[in-house]
């Protein structure tokens, strides 16, 4: 099963006697981890009022297609949600959740609407969406509300739903919302792919720190949250997920193994012990090339003008896992200032990799940041994922890796399913 920590869930609430239930949906989304967004169509608002889902989402509600408020990025706080556009909106969201979905909705799904603020957003958006219906059955077993369906799972729509029993309009039968703790689990499983079922990922990440005496040393900017996020990724694609991390003040992924070490060395002995196991090697950490040739037992007095440091090569864990026999499927990050996909190509080749993900770091982009973008240089094509946050980022990255993984190495009968 997948994990909604972290995940930015929008729920769609439309014009239904089950949108008294959504306060709760929003609720138990929240003590799940999940970050809620919601936005309500004008008929929702007859049920239950925004201030109430405002209340219990902490932030709020959208309801207007076009807004003149501030953008995302530009305002405060409390603020910022209400100015968010549709496209800001489809472009926050890691899942959308349209809870109740009514028959008129589904219809206007059908069609590809775009004149109401959730019917665009569900549009514009590449996160996955799910409905989870809720209607009179008479309107449920309706041939036009069946054939709505047949084309929003066409068009990769999750249905959730419905469940049978008495309604409110006293009839029995199809057509019931799920209760809220039923949607909740079906809304954690769209972040489990199965891409990755049954395999071992070994993933490094952050920087490592190389001693120049007890209190100093040498290391870089990484903060470690591209290799959390693509460590986490992994594990939401049902892979068994082993992460050796240099030092970094993040928290450890969740449904992971992680390792924690300082120097190159020390990430080179952790790998080693797990590599001969691993089906796919990725490697995000941003290693020292080079270490102080002595570390020096005390702090290291200040009595010379000039002080010399002697450094020596460190191993290169990457090629020596590339090296083994069986070898895992093989992925290298190329942290470039210039050149990307030529200093990509000749890591490929002189570190005999699969896949190299290069990114351009500078001052303000690739460390630390909370945004990346990759090229994917593969022995046989190049693909561009643009700027978005490490953690989506990621998710296309293993989406990428799986496909790939399963095409060297025949695995058939795949889910390869948009992350
Ligand atoms: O941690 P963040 O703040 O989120 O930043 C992410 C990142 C910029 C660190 C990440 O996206 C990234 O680019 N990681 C690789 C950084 C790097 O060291 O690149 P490189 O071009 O120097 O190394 C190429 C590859 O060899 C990398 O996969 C690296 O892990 C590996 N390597 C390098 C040296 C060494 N001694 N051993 C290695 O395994």
């Amino acid at each position: 099963m997948g994990s909604l920590i972290n995940k930015r869930v929008l729920l769609g609430v439309t014009g239904g006697i089950a949108a008294y239930k959504s306060a709760d949906l929003v609720r138990r989304l929240r003590d799940t981890g999940a970050e809620v967004r919601v936005i309500m169509t004008r008929s929702a608002t007859e049920f239950i009022t925004p201030l109430t889902l405002q209340a219990v989402s902490g932030h709020p509600v959208h309801q207007q297609l076009l807004d003149t408020g501030p953008g995302l990025k530009h305002a405060g706080a409390g603020a910022e949600a209400a100015g968010m556009g549709h496209i800001e909106l489809a472009r926050w969201a890691d899942a959308v959740l349209v809870a109740p979905a009514s028959a008129n909705f589904l219809a206007r799904l059908a069609q590809g609407r775009a004149d109401d603020l959730l019917s665009a957003v569900c549009l514009a958006t590449e996160a996955p969406v799910a409905v989870a219906p809720a209607m009179n059955q008479q309107m449920w077993n309706n041939t036009a509300t069946q054939s709505n369906l047949a084309t929003i799972k066409k068009n990769a729509i999750r249905i959730f739903g419905p469940g049978e029993g008495s309604q409110a309009c006293g009839e029995v039968g199809p057509g019931r919302m799920l209760e809220p703790v039923e949607l909740v689990t079906l809304a954690s499983e769209l972040f489990a792919t199965g891409e990755l079922d049954g395999l071992t990922v070994l993933v490094t990440a952050g920087p490592t720190w190389e001693a120049i005496d007890p209190v100093r040393g040498l290391t870089n900017r990484s903060s470690g949250k591209m290799g959390y996020a693509v460590a986490q990724a992994a594990a939401e694609s049902g892979a068994r997920v082993i992460l050796v991390s240099g030092p970094t003040s993040l928290p450890d992924p969740e449904r992971v193994r992680s390792l924690h070490v300082e120097s190159a060395q020390e990430m080179y002995d952790a790998v080693h012990q797990h590599a001969a196991k691993a089906d796919i090697f990725i490697g995000v950490a941003a290693v020292a090339d080079y270490r102080p040739a002595r570390a020096a037992e005390r702090k290291i007095k200040k009595t010379e003008i000039k002080l010399t440091l002697e450094l020596e090569r460190n191993p290169d864990i990457l090629a020596s896992v590339a090296a083994l026999r069986p070898a895992p499927f093989m992925v290298g990050f190329a942290a470039e200032t210039e050149n990307l996909e030529q200093n990509a190509r000749a890591k490929l080749e002189s570190k005999k990799l699969d896949l190299v993900a290069a990114n351009r770091v500078g001052a303000d982009i690739g460390f630390a940041a909370d945004e990346n973008s990759l090229l994917l240089v593969g022995r046989e094509d190049i693909t561009e994922l643009p700027t978005q946050s490490k953690t989506k980022l990621a998710r296309a990255l293993i989406h990428h890796i799986a496909a790939r993984y399963h095409a060297k190495n025949d695995t058939k009968v795949h889910r390869l399913q948009r992350p």
